[in-house]
């Protein structure tokens, strides 16, 4: 059995926009109570843990039904005044589990607004989830003190995006180089690391070009050698061919099951059905939940 790198359980995420108060206070009671059912979860206290859940259900349940209140008070026990301010809530999440091993292809697919980027940001340390729990190969991140995460970011995930997102003034060496900066390693080791990385993308002959002086495919492959340079334990991708015709598409893919077929695990999020059949498992994404998932035979 692989190891589990991933580990999603029950991730919700809300955004509360304009001035819907008692929603925010709803919302900040449930990310309280999350975070002491983590802390009783850690210290193996099982009653209290059993009971932070059951609050926690129950609270969310009222916050899905709009009754922000209620929301409040079953975790507080105090009673605030409806208001009925301007803005609106927007649930992105709502109870996402999802397990991924060592060595998965996954992609993400779904309509636009289903949940797909707010997923990815949570996966990748960008943003808290509001309640429920992620782990990242055996790191609990939702335990993880804020000034840990950044850390823990760039050990474990490497990204790699749509607009590529290299520096322009830089060359592809230099750009491949740049995670390598606050390692403390010297200046010759960051070099051949990131040569490394370049050539095992198929640019070994580019490491002077600058980004402008590269196709997409290839600057897009630059942007991959800088995502495994620091050996992460999962590479996630939004959207990693959006801006590729189907020739560098293709360029781009074969690389990724390259890495891939050497143990490399990806998460991709995608529209390109052609991109989505190479990868071994889908998951697809409707209104902020798993809609569905399938696996495909390669
Ligand atoms: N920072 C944010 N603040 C408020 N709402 C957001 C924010 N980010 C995303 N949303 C909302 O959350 C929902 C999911 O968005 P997103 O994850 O970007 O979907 P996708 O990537 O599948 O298109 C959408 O309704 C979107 O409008
Ligand atoms: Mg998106």
């Amino acid at each position: 059995m692989a190891d589990t790198m991933l580990k999603m359980k029950d991730v919700s995420k809300i955004y509360v926009l304009g001035n819907q108060k008692n929603a925010r206070k709803a919302q900040k009671a449930i990310h309280n109570l999350s975070k002491k059912y983590i802390r009783f979860t850690k210290k193996g206290n099982k009653t209290e843990a059993a009971k932070a859940e059951k609050f926690i259900a129950k609270a969310q349940r009222l916050f899905t039904e709009e009754k922000y209140e209620q929301s409040y008070q079953s975790i507080t026990g105090r009673k605030i005044k409806p208001k009925s301010g301007k803005g609106s809530v927007v649930h992105a999440l709502n109870g996402v589990s999802l397990e991924i091993k060592a060595g998965e292809l996954v992609a993400i697919m779904g309509p636009s607004g289903s949940g797909k980027s707010t997923l990815l940001n949570m996966l990748g340390i960008l943003d808290q989830p509001t309640s429920g729990q992620i782990h990242i190969d055996s790191s609990d991140v939702t335990a993880t003190k804020g000034r840990n995460l950044p850390g823990l970011r760039s050990k474990k995930l490497g990204f790699v995006f749509q607009s590529f997102n290299l520096v322009p003034t830089l060359t592809a060496l230099e750009n491949v180089m740049l995670p390598l900066k606050y390692k403390g390693l010297h200046l010759r080791t960051r070099k051949k690391q990131a040569r490394d990385a370049l050539e095992t993308v198929g640019l070994g002959d580019r490491l002077d070009h600058k980004p402008a002086e590269l196709s997409g495919g290839q600057q897009q492959r630059v942007a991959i050698a800088r995502s495994i340079v620091s050996n992460p334990a999962i590479i996630l991708a939004d959207e990693l061919t959006g801006e590729l015709d189907s020739k560098m598409t293709e360029e781009v893919m074969r690389l990724v099951l390259k890495l891939n077929k050497a143990g490399q695990t990806f998460i991709i999020v995608t529209h390109n059905p052609d991109v989505a059949k190479l990868c071994r498992r889908i998951i697809y994404m409707k209104d902020g939940r798993i809609e569905k998932e399938t696996k495909n035979s390669r």
